[in-house]
């Protein structure tokens, strides 16, 4: 038997314990071990039962996600599954009372495993999941048939599409498990399968019949989530996969709902979507390795935060600190500023307790983390100190010179800034070592991304630190450099920059947006500019033409100026790229005005509008990243594709069955990235340069990831 499954005896009952750090993932080697381990209890005389449980922190996280990447047909894949399907039948077909005892985790293939044992057992704490859609594919191991014959096709549907783990209460509740443990959960697994030892009770999951009534609302339920899935899957092929699995089930027997689990589960393995899926899984796992920044840094304990400016940024960080836990000192101008910045979180914090997510109680003892304050008093406690003044480079100076004469010595000073050069505020603090960037993005409270800027002299103390709070503060950080924009703004003004000429040169701002979102973005770059603010961008570029530089090279749309000049700001005015109901609203028409001013500043720029063909409008804006992205590579300003990957998935929304827009490159071929902007140089101008990495790698004929040797840059 391999070690990562052991095999005992206590009290007549056979342990086998699965034990594969750091998550106990299903292995080919762990298959066989379970197999023959149970194949061992069942033919031991000193063992009447038998308890399956994990080692270290959980039970089993799921299939091996690595094995994939071995399956390389459909065919191949159909093969195979067979086997484990064979194998599940095995256990559950087990002569003595098969129980799987949980903890941490159950998920996907685990909680297949678990389905096929005749009895499940598990801590409070403990979760189930068949997150198997968020990775591209739908469950493979008879969960799609196991799953809904014990908590009814609604619920089963409801896991598989979301991929969301249930607590083990609920869990219990649905008839997912038969009992929760309260304390030893070994100690107790071994006592329930000796009490079913006595009851001569084994259930098998495969023989719970399907009624008429329950086959025939799961098919209500399967219509019900076909119809939500339209809307919230945009793009996506897993959920809707997952929805035509189980229905076969209930068309038909478990057999013939398994059969059909297996040829739906092959096409989804070796799909672009699964793959862009798992990288981006594995890709998320990397972000928090920084090569020059070693796991065993030090890192400061943050136990107190300040954050300097209550706007919008400035609230929903001193939310996501509170959310935390951590106490937060929150620091505005004057008191008028300071009670406009409260009552923002006050009603972001209604609105959460209206959807029943916080209880009035909560939110009060969360408010009451947020000392409010006009002064610096105070400051020498904290741990960090989060700016988020106006992005004025003054201003900022100015706050971070007196940052440094007010904190102590070893107090993180970080910045929330969106574009401006992290190394002024360190020279201007005094202590640059214990400067970086902390970038949110809007609404800080929700999106996860968190940009952390290294400056030059930032301390690998600090980078540590950083890392380490974002995932506290239950954040996604990926570490980049200090270019202006850093990395997610200074790709996303080459995306907006294309999003103008076409518009320009043709297309409309309806058109440009829908394309967008059919391409799975949760919002074109009009809509999102309406959200954001078009101030914010004419700000920034009025403080470039004032310093002589540009965000991205080439012909400058001058229409969103022209907006920016007439007030029209986005949703905040009731108008910008589209017109709203009234300030503040976001029901929105189209203005005939837009495509006015697009007539007059292509003429303008001497260009004839034409038709633009959807393709073209999905083609110019991915390109135009990708080619950026490289040169961001290429500078060293990310580490690798897949941290811009990341930070384009949960910056921007940017569809993850994609992805994100490196991985999408490579899904396109980057010889055909480098044709297009070849073309594109053509025919539009020398602004459209292929950046040098990209040429390189066409040379060599390999790709930002390439098959053999994973990330290749
Ligand atoms: N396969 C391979 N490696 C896995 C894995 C898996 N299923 N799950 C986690 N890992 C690895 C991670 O890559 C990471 O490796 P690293 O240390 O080298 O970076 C390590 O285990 C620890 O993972 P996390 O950093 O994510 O640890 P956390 O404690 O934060 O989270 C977890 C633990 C909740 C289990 C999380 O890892 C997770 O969600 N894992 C994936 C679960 C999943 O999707 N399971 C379904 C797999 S598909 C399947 O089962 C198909 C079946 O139907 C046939
Ligand atoms: P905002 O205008 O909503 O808020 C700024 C606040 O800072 C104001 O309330 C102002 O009174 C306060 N302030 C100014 N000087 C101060 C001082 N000396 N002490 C204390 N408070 C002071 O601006 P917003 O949008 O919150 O932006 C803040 C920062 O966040 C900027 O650097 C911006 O670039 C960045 N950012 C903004 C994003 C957005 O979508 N709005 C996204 C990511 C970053």
């Amino acid at each position: 038997m391999p070690d990562s499954v052991r095999y005992d005896v206590s009290d007549r009952v056979a342990v086998v314990t699965i034990d594969n750090p750091p998550v106990n993932a299903l292995s080919p080697a762990v298959w066989e071990g379970i197999d023959k381990a149970v194949a061992r209890a069942v033919a031991d005389p000193e063992a009447d039962a038998i308890v399956l449980i994990g080692a270290g922190a959980t039970f089993i996280a799921g299939a091996d996600i690595k094995v994939f990447d071995t399956l390389k047909t459909r065919e191949d894949s159909f093969t195979r599954s067979a086997g484990t399907h064979a194998l599940l039948r095995r256990l559950e077909d087990a002569s003595k009372p098969l129980v799987a005892a949980i903890h941490g985790n159950a998920l996907g293939g685990g909680l297949e495993v678990a389905q096929a044992c005749h009895f499940r057992v598990a801590t409070k704490d403990a979760k189930v999941g068949q997150p198997e859609v968020l990775l591209g594919i739908i469950p493979g191991a008879g969960g799609t048939q196991r799953l809904p014959r014990l908590c009814g096709a609604k619920m089963a549907l409801e896991m598989c599409t979301d991929g969301k783990p249930v607590a083990a209460p609920k869990a219990l509740a649905a008839g997912i498990l038969d009992h929760i443990v309260s304390d030893g959960l070994l100690e107790g697994a071994i006592a329930f399968a000796k009490s079913k030892v006595v009851a001569h009770d084994i259930r098998r999951t495969r023989q719970i019949a399907m009624t008429l009534a329950n086959a025939s609302a799961g098919l209500d339920a399967c219509a019900a989530t076909r119809q939500a899935l339209a809307k919230t899957a945009r793009g996506a092929k897993a959920p809707f996969a997952v929805v035509d699995a189980i229905e076969a089930g209930l068309r038909g027997t478990f057999d013939e709902g398994s059969q059909r689990e297996r040829e739906i589960f092959a096409e989804c393995v070796v799909s672009t979507e699964s793959k862009a899926l798992r990288h981006l899984f594995f890709a998320e796992r990397e972000v928090a390795k920084v090569p020059d920044v070693p796991k065993d840094t030090p890192t400061r304990e943050i136990k107190r935060a300040a954050v300097v400016g209550a706007g919008t940024m400035g609230g929903g960080i001193a939310m996501t600190y509170v959310n935390a836990g951590i106490p937060v000192l929150l620091k505005e101008v004057d008191d008028a500023a300071l009670q406009r910045g409260l009552a923002t979180i006050r009603k972001n914090y209604d609105v959460t307790m209206s959807k029943g997510k916080m209880t009035a109680e909560q939110v009060e003892k969360t408010m009451a983390l947020i000392t409010p304050t006009t002064i610096y008093d105070g400051f020498d406690q904290m741990d960090i100190v989060v700016e988020a003044v106006f992005e004025n480079m003054d201003l900022k100076k100015a706050t971070f010179a007196e940052l440094g004469r007010v904190t102590r010595p070893d107090c993180v000073l970080a910045s929330n800034s969106s574009t401006l050069d992290i190394d002024e505020f360190g020279r201007a603090s005094g202590r640059p070592a214990q400067v970086i960037g902390h970038h949110f993005f809007s609404p800080a409270n929700v999106m996860r991304l968190l940009e952390i800027v290294r400056g030059r002299e930032t301390s690998k103390e600090v980078i540590a630190t950083s890392l380490k709070l974002a995932k506290r503060l239950g954040k996604v950080g990926v570490v980049v450099g200090n270019c202006f924009g850093f990395v997610a703004n200074r790709m996303l003004a080459y995306y907006m920059r294309e999003a103008y000429l076409l518009l320009e040169e043709g297309a409309s701002v309806e058109q440009i947006d829908r394309v967008l979102t059919g391409f799975g973005l949760p919002v074109g770059p009009y809509g999102m500019q309406d959200i954001a603010g078009i101030d914010v961008g004419a700000r920034i570029r009025m403080y470039l033409n004032s310093i002589g530089k540009t965000r991205a090279e080439g012909p400058q749309s001058a229409i969103p100026d022209r907006l920016f000049e007439m007030g029209r700001y986005g949703q905040k005015t009731g108008a910008g790229w589209y017109k709203y109901d009234a300030p503040g609203s976001r029901n929105r028409t189209p203005d005939p005005l837009i495509e006015q001013i697009a007539d007059e500043e292509a003429k303008k720029r001497g260009i004839t509008r034409r038709p633009i063909a959807d393709e073209e409008i999905v083609a110019r804006i991915t390109t135009a990243l990708a080619n950026e992205g490289a040169r961001v590579l290429e500078d060293g300003y990310a580490t690798r594709a897949g941290d811009i990957d990341i930070i384009y998935a949960y910056g921007f929304g940017f569809p993850r069955h994609t992805g994100g827009p490196m991985f999408y490159a490579d899904t396109v071929g980057l010889p055909t990235v480098l044709a297009r902007v070849k073309e594109y140089r053509a025919r539009f101008g020398d602004y459209w340069e292929p950046a040098p990495l990209l040429e390189r790698l066409v040379a060599e004929g390999r790709g930002f990831y390439s098959a053999e040797s994973g990330a290749a840059v």
